[in-house]
């Protein structure tokens, strides 16, 4: 017996993995975070399946559920949006199986990031502008901040900032950000990125909260940085005509002429 962890990607059901689809299709039992796994991905589950929507549940009645299976020798499928290593509370339901001594895997998800950065059809690292981006949230009810993750802190960076579980903190996000990016800075707000609904707020740190709709109140992503939108930026070095690399040697001297996969 196995609990298969499986991020469900954002939303679309087609963007979840063939190995989380087999994993769907071959486990006897189902958990699922109701509230964004759609009922397309669940279609997947062998028709007699079990399924659990855990969305109201705890971790004890979870793990519970879990130990009834292991009892009984049944695999499980638990199912949580997005990819697993953000915001997903695996890191606590792993903790409880491994000291119950129940096996486990975990295959990855595609994020919502990922696919807030699609709707957008922006690349979050461009060259000259900006090279990292910051995953982050704001303090929410159930969850502080540690002392130096904060916004300004990110914004003295000038990476790109993906900000989840925030948009109820629109105001503070905006007076964080405005005196290191500037108010005219690029901002945009997807909303339910790849599901059917998906709405995509175009703005800057200084419009943003009058372009924003009441309708939007969960299930977004807040996206600051110029690289939204940016059209002037350098072309990376890596199909550049004369840049020497290890698929294409420029060069009978260069260090890569006489390379091989094999010597990899
Ligand atoms: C509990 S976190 C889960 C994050 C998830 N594990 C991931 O990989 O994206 C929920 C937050 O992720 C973001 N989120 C999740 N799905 C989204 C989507 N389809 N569109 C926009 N934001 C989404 C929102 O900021 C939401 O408040």
């Amino acid at each position: 017996m196995t609990v298969h962890f499986i991020g469900a990607g954002p939303g679309a059901p087609d963007l979840l993995t063939l190995r989380g689809l087999n994993l769907i299709a071959a486990s006897p039992v189902c958990l699922y975070a109701g509230s964004l796994i759609p009922e397309a991905i669940l279609e997947h589950c062998p028709t007699n399946a079990y399924l659990v929507n855990t969305a109201a549940m705890g971790l004890d009645e979870i793990i519970a559920e879990i130990k009834k299976c292991h009892a009984n020798d049944q695999d499980v499928v638990r199912l949580q949006s997005g990819d697993l290593s953000v915001w997903s509370a695996m890191g606590e339901q792993l903790r409880r199986l491994k000291a119950e001594g129940i096996p486990f895997t975990i295959t990855p998800g595609v994020p919502s990031f990922s696919a807030a950065a699609a709707a957008l059809g922006s690349e979050l690292t461009l060259p000259s502008i900006a090279q990292s981006v910051v995953l982050t949230r704001t303090p929410g009810r159930a969850s502080a901040m540690p002392p130096n993750e904060n916004l300004k802190n990110f914004a003295a960076t000038g990476a790109t900032l993906a900000i989840h579980l925030s948009i109820g903190n629109l105001d503070q996000v905006i007076e964080d950000l405005s005196p290191a990016y500037g108010t005219d800075c690029p901002a945009a707000i997807v909303y339910r990125a790849s599901w059917p609904d998906q709405q995509i707020i175009h703005a800057t740190l200084g419009t943003l909260k009058k372009a924003m709709t009441a309708n939007i109140n969960r299930t977004a992503l807040i996206l600051v940085g110029q690289v939204i939108g940016a059209k002037n930026f350098e072309e990376s070095c890596l199909y550049a005509a004369d840049y020497d690399r290890r698929y294409r040697p420029q060069t009978a001297e260069s260090p890569w002429a006489n390379w091989s996969e094999a010597d990899d």
